[in-house]
């Protein structure tokens, strides 16, 4: 860490709990190696104190928050604007310092984006099957639709979950259609929908640590539809889902290079530099041993 002084410009995270972030470890160690006077702490704010928070740091000309669970939504009532990811997701992750108030954005559907991109994953003209309607698939179905996905299979548990989740986004040239997470189903619709392969999103909960046993679909021939897998989880960094997608012969990926990209392009975003792939990486070793130790 960086000697802090009287001209140090303070960042942080804000959310309910937060004792579990890398973002302090991330956002300091970028803060470091691009030699800026800036300083990242976690704010665990509590229940009914992010007006007052969020006021007052802009009156204190803080430099700007990551925001997480569960304010994502609320913050965007403390905004003097809105950029066009956050409009559309109807979520906030990042606020930058601006004299007239705070500017909102989020950094979850780049972070994505570039994310793929590092990983060496197209997914222009792909058969993707999305499992999950969460906050956290939103900003994955958005990102797959803009990488130009052809088909749409979108798998959740509450099906009508996954309808409501389509019908936010407007999806010209991509054909989309829902289904029940039942793996036996979802293998034999995907065949009738087309015979090229698969690309999985997976954007549900199950698998997270300490449920490292369990994937939101078991069955073998679901698995062999695929070439590639995703978990957005990231802890643990090899879940069953990709143990399984990996078994059948697909890439397995894991989320944390989307973890970082979103913190990446947040910290791109208050210091208006660009951050290579080269010094990303870095970033990316630092988060592997976070979670290795
Ligand atoms: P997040 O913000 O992390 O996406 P969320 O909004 O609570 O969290 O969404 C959790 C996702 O995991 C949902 O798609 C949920 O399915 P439902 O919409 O049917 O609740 C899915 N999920 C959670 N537990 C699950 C389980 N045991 N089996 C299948 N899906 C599950």
């Amino acid at each position: 860490m960086q000697n802090i002084d009287a001209q140090t410009v303070f960042y942080g995270l804000i959310g309910h709990p937060v004792g579990h972030s890398r973002s302090p470890l991330l956002q300091n160690e970028l803060i470091r190696q691009f030699g800026l006077n800036a300083a990242y702490m976690a704010m665990n704010v509590e229940s009914g104190g992010l007006k007052d928070f969020v006021q007052g740091m802009h009156k204190a000309h803080a430099g700007g928050f990551n925001v997480t669970v569960p304010y994502k939504k609320d913050v965007i009532e403390e905004l003097v604007s809105i950029d066009e990811a956050a409009q559309m997701l109807g979520a906030v992750n990042t606020l930058k310092y601006t004299d007239k108030g705070w500017a909102g954005y989020n950094t979850d559907l780049p972070g994505f984006r570039r994310a793929l991109a590092y990983d060496g994953v197209s997914l222009k003209g792909k058969n993707v099957v999305l499992l999950g309607a969460g906050g956290a698939a939103m900003a994955v179905l958005a990102g797959i639709f803009q990488e130009g996905a052809a088909r749409v299979l979108a798998a959740n548990r509450t099906e009508e979950k996954a309808a409501e989740l389509i019908g936010r986004f407007e999806h010209p040239g991509c054909m989309t259609e829902t289904a029940v997470m039942d793996g036996k189903y979802l293998a034999k619709r995907m065949g009738e929908l087309s015979a090229e392969p698969w690309t999985a999103v997976q954007c549900t909960s199950v698998g997270m640590l300490p449920h490292t046993e369990e994937a939101p679909v078991t069955e073998p021939e679901f698995y062999l539809r695929l070439e590639t897998a995703y978990d957005i989880i990231f802890n643990p960094a090899r879940t069953k889902f990709m143990r399984l997608a990996a078994e059948a012969g697909a890439k397995d990926f894991n989320g944390l290079r989307m973890l970082v990209f979103q913190g990446i392009r947040s910290f791109e975003i208050w210091h208006n530099v660009k951050v290579t792939d080269e010094q990303a990486l870095e970033v990316l070793k630092l988060a592997e041993e976070s979670f290795r130790a």
